[in-house]
Parts: structure tokens; sequence; C-alpha cells
């Protein structure tokens, strides 16, 4: 704890006032825009991250060392009044450590929960809400049971550490099994069979929890993968608003099921038959809600600065339509061209185009640089914008 803190004490946790240090581990672009809103609130950062001059680093005050640095995050401790994360695979041993020595509010075991997918359906169904059948996965002879039992299709996936897709085979036929077992299965890695969800859409909600207990979500997003990379999350969601309303309690209920602190973000499925089974969490800022930056009263990274140092949850009502599109290092010469003219199309169609960069040096195929907010009337207009700038034609 600093001397610069002001800090109050309330029942359940402890009020950290604007002046207050955010210690942040990891210094991604998720750290990044939550610096960006808190400091505008009157907060500042320290972020630790092993790449020097990191997205969020480029603002703030950054330790460099690696995330298993027990000095390294010593000293972040001692700069910050409380830390937060902005990535989930953080070492559950630093995670420990940080919460002896400093003020973890969102604790260790949410990410112990979400870091493994079988803790993390477990959990998700301790709260009552629905996810897609599936079976723990130990052997060939577990898969093929379990194919059995639940049938074909379904999609194997590694308990840990999958991301974009990776870590998971869509299987068929059961000619399928053994070559997904044998090329997920290496090193003993634990498994999960889910059965294969019809969707006819996906969505997320992002949650809000702070340590006093109120809960608060944002509107659904309707989100679009390209290659299983995020492309496009639309707000609001094209499903009826019934499905949006139990989307959002489906959500706020995994929050407080599992006493999170901070942001929640639930990935869910939605069928033709306006089943909601929930696919994933992440305990964090999260790319589908980039769209609240502007389209919303409060931005999902001012809500988790907020959640974190139990402030009062911000107002989530959406102010405008919206469509958020990911620009990716294939993207960026063209995105950042167009910036730089005038944007005729965008006017004609009553589109305003918000463009957010991350400050990363290397612009790599697939690797996340940017995303734009388009504000519109109609997220059809918006959708025409991507389609006729050609930036993201399919390549
Ligand atoms: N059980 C399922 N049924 C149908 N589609 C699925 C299922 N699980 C995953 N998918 C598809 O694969 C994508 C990535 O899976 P997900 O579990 O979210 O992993 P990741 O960690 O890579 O995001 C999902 O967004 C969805 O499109
Ligand atoms: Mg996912």
């Amino acid at each position: 704890m600093t001397e610069r803190q002001t800090l109050q004490q309330t029942a359940a946790g402890r009020r950290l006032l604007p002046g207050s240090v955010i210690g942040v581990l990891g210094g991604g672009q998720l750290g990044r825009m939550m610096a960006l809103d808190g400091v505008k609130m009157g907060y500042s950062f320290v972020t630790l991250d092993p790449t020097p001059n990191s997205p969020l680093g480029q603002i703030s005050e950054q330790i460099t060392a690696g995330y298993d640095d027990v000095e390294a995050a010593r000293k972040l401790a001692e700069q910050a009044d409380v830390i937060t994360y902005e990535f989930e695979n953080v070492d559950a041993g630093v995670a420990k450590l940080l919460e002896e020595q400093s003020y973890v509010p969102q604790g260790s075991k949410l990410l112990y929960t979400t870091q493994h997918r079988l803790r993390e359906k477990a959990a998700i169904e301790a709260a009552g809400v629905p996810v897609a059948p599936y079976r723990e996965i130990n052997s060939l002879e577990d898969l093929q049971s379990a194919a059995a039992e639940l049938g074909l299709p379904c999609v194997l996936k590694t308990a840990t550490g999958g991301y974009d897709g990776k870590g998971q085979a869509v299987l068929r036929s059961e000619e399928q099994l053994q070559p997904a077992y044998e090329t997920l299965a290496v090193g003993g890695a634990e498994l999960v069979l889910e059965k294969f969800v019809k969707f006819a859409c996906e969505i997320s909600v992002i949650a809000a929890r702070t340590p006093s207990g109120s809960v608060k979500s944002f509107p659904p997003a309707e989100n679009v993968h390209v290659n299983n990379i995020l492309h496009l999350s639309i707000v609001p969601a094209r499903v009826p608003s019934d499905i949006q309303l139990r989307a959002r309690q489906l959500a706020e209920r995994v929050a407080e099921g599992l006493n999170a602190v901070g942001l929640l973000a639930v990935e869910m499925f939605v069928t033709e038959e306006g089943e909601l089974y929930v696919n994933e969490l992440a305990p964090r800022p999260h790319n589908s809600g980039h769209y609240t930056m502007e389209a919303s009263a409060t931005s999902q990274f001012e809500q988790h600065v907020r959640a974190i140092c139990d402030l009062p949850l911000g107002d989530t009502t959406l102010l405008s339509p919206v469509v958020m599109v990911n620009v990716l290092g294939q993207h960026l010469e063209a995105a950042v061209q167009r910036f730089g003219e005038h944007d005729e199309l965008a006017e004609s169609l009553g589109v305003v185009p918000k463009l957010h960069l991350y400050g990363k040096s290397e612009a790599k195929a697939n690797r996340k640089m940017g995303h734009i907010n388009l504000l519109c009337g109609d997220v059809r207009d918006a959708l025409e914008w991507v389609e006729k700038t050609n930036i993201w034609r399919q390549d």
C-alpha cells in the first residue's frame, strides 16, 4: 500500500477512490484500454509485462519482467494499491503470492476455475445455468463411449490453454475419434467432449460485480467469427428481446454464483428454439465488449475499474446501435489508409467509424492490432460499410 492511496473501508471490500494506483498483470490492449479510461477517472497505472514498451507500458509505468518473476511481482505489489490482470493464464502461484502480499479483489479462485474447462462448466452448472452436454475424457475408451452417449457431431477440446479455436476438433464420424484424440491428448492433456450445438447465433454478455456484491450486465453482443477469431460484434444482437433479457440474467447469475469481482464475459450459444447454453467464460474485459467504448453510457473498461475499486457500477445503457469490427494484422494498412481520407461511404450511410489502435509494433497476420466501432442508426448500415470497404474481404 502506498501513501498516495485514498481508501475507505466498506463492509465487504476496500473502496479505492481516484488517486489510487492500479497494478495490471499483463500489458496488452485490454490493459491499455483499461488505463485509458482509468486515467480519465484519476487513477494511475503500473504494469508487469515481459515485452518492453507494451501497449499498456506506453501509457503507464512498466516493470519489464516475466510473469513468473517473483521479485518483479513483489515490486508490482509494492507500487500498486490494487492488482488486476488482463489475461487469464496468470500463473496460479504468482496470483496467490500477489494475493498474500497485496490486494487482489478478484482473487485467484476465479482464475483457477476459468483456466480449466471442466472446473468452469461445473461452476456454471452449480450456478443453475445450462451448458451443452459434456463428458470428461481421460482415455480413447472414454472418448468412444462418450461419443456414443452424446451422439456425433461433438467437439473435443483440451481442458486448458485453448484460445481462438486452438486445442479443439469437431468430430463428425467415428473414424475421426482416434486421430483427434492422439492429436489433442499429447503429453497426457486433459480433454473434454461437448455435444455440438447447432446454434442460430453466438452472443456474449459482460457482467460486472463489485466486492460488495452489486451486479450489472451490458446488452448482449452478437458475435461473428472468421477462422475462429472474432470478426464482428453486432449490438443490439439480432435476437428477440426476451432472449436478450434472459441472457443477461444468466450472465448475472453466473457472476453471482462464482462470486466474481470485476468483469466476467459470458459466451453463449442461441439455438433456433431460443435455448441458451453457456460456452465459456473470461474473467476480464473481452473483445466482444469493445463496442461499449463509444456506444454505451459506461465502457466495459470503466466498469472494470469501478468494480475492482468497489465504486458504484456505471449505467450500462446502450446509447447507439453499433458494430465492432476487428482490425487484424492483414487489415491494418488499409484501415489506417482509409482513416486518412474523407469517408464518403460512411457519411452516406450515416455511419460514424471510431478507430482504436493498440500500439503494437509488428502487424502479423491474424494479430489483433485494433478495432473500429461503427456507430450507426441501424446495424445493417454499419454491416454494409464493412462489406463495401473491401478491407475484410476473405482472402
Ligand atoms: N459445443 C460446441 N458446439 C458448436 N460450436 C462450438 C462448440 N464449442 C465451440 N464451438 C465453436 O468454436 C468456437 C471456439 O470455441 P471456444 O470454446 O469458445 O474456444 P476458444 O477458447 O478458442 O474461444 C466457438 O465460438 C464456437 O463457434
Ligand atoms: Mg471462445
